[in-house]
């Protein structure tokens, strides 16, 4: 006889920023589909709550919600955090995963621009795990996972900021992580590095190139000679969420078809 497993991620309570689209969706869809209650925010308002729409569409009204949320806003962070937890009934899952794309090498970039992609990309999640960490002590056990990049690692020069931005998401996640077992709560804190997967990011490549030249300058260091699809993304965000990750933490998941390797 057989026992029906109870869903992966029954119990949890979500945020997931960046929502509007791309990885962000299709991991608050993954989570809301492995029984998971998600807030989904974005700056893209509209959007975002068609999102959250289809998602109470297909798994009952109270599963999914939704609101604008600029990621690199300190006050919205407190305001989205309690409106979520007050949704949801509590907060157990931090998912950052908004961010941006910055092309430029070293002597292009402006100040501006490695500002907005620092603000964006590391002061967002910076705000995010210091103010939802009150809510996820609550929430024990808990997990924040954090959205980097292949970039981290491996470098072309023509994305300085971006390479930068992700490499320090990695180190800001181990801080995060090492901060909670000194506090000995179960918080834990991850990152996830993809390569190329094709959403809204890449995106521009496509227009640019077309769909042969852009396929081929964006596989080309990819053993697995293809791009990721963002559910790839959203099954490592669904493990890294529960608990069957419990005793995973300051852990970088490459996530690249074997890009690292070579
Ligand atoms: N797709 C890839 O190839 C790839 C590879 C490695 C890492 N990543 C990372 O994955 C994450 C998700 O990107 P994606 O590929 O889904 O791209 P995407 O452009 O489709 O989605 C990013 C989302 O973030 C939102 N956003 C941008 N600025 C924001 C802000 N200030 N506040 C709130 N939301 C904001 C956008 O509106 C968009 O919906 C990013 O952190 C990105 O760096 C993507």
């Amino acid at each position: 006889m057989t026992s029906a497993l109870p869903p992966r991620a029954a119990g949890k309570r979500a945020l997931i920023t960046g929502a509007a689209g791309g990885l962000g969706a299709a991991s608050a869809r993954m989570l809301a589909r492995h029984g998971a209650r998600v807030f989904l925010t974005d700056i893209e308002r509209d959007a975002v709550a068609a999102v959250a729409a289809e998602i109470n569409q297909e798994h009952g009204a109270q599963v999914a919600w939704s609101a604008a949320q600029d990621v690199s806003d300190e006050v919205m962070w407190q305001r989205t955090l309690a409106e979520a937890t007050k949704a949801m009934d509590g907060l157990s899952v931090l998912v950052n995963n908004a961010g941006i794309g910055s092309l430029g090498g070293i002597e292009r970039i402006e100040l501006k621009e490695w500002h907005r992609v620092m603000s964006v990309n590391v002061d967002s999640i910076m705000l995010g795990c210091k103010y939802a960490m009150p809510y996820l002590r609550d929430a024990q056990p808990a997990s924040i996972v954090n959205i980097s990049s292949l970039a981290a690692f491996k470098i072309d020069p023509d994305y300085t900021a971006y390479n930068t931005s992700k490499a320090a998401v990695a180190a800001l996640t181990k801080s995060v992580a090492m901060d909670c077992t000194r506090q000995k709560i179960d918080v834990r804190c991850n990152s996830i590095h993809p390569a190329f997967i094709r959403t809204g990011i890449v995106k521009p490549f496509f227009d640019k190139l077309g769909e042969e030249e852009a396929t081929r300058k964006l596989t080309r260091g990819i053993p697995m000679h293809r791009l990721g699809e963002p559910d790839d993304v959203a099954y490592a965000v669904l493990y890294l969420a529960c608990d069957e990750s419990r005793y995973v933490t300051a852990a970088e998941l490459v996530i690249d078809g074997g890009a690292r390797a070579v």
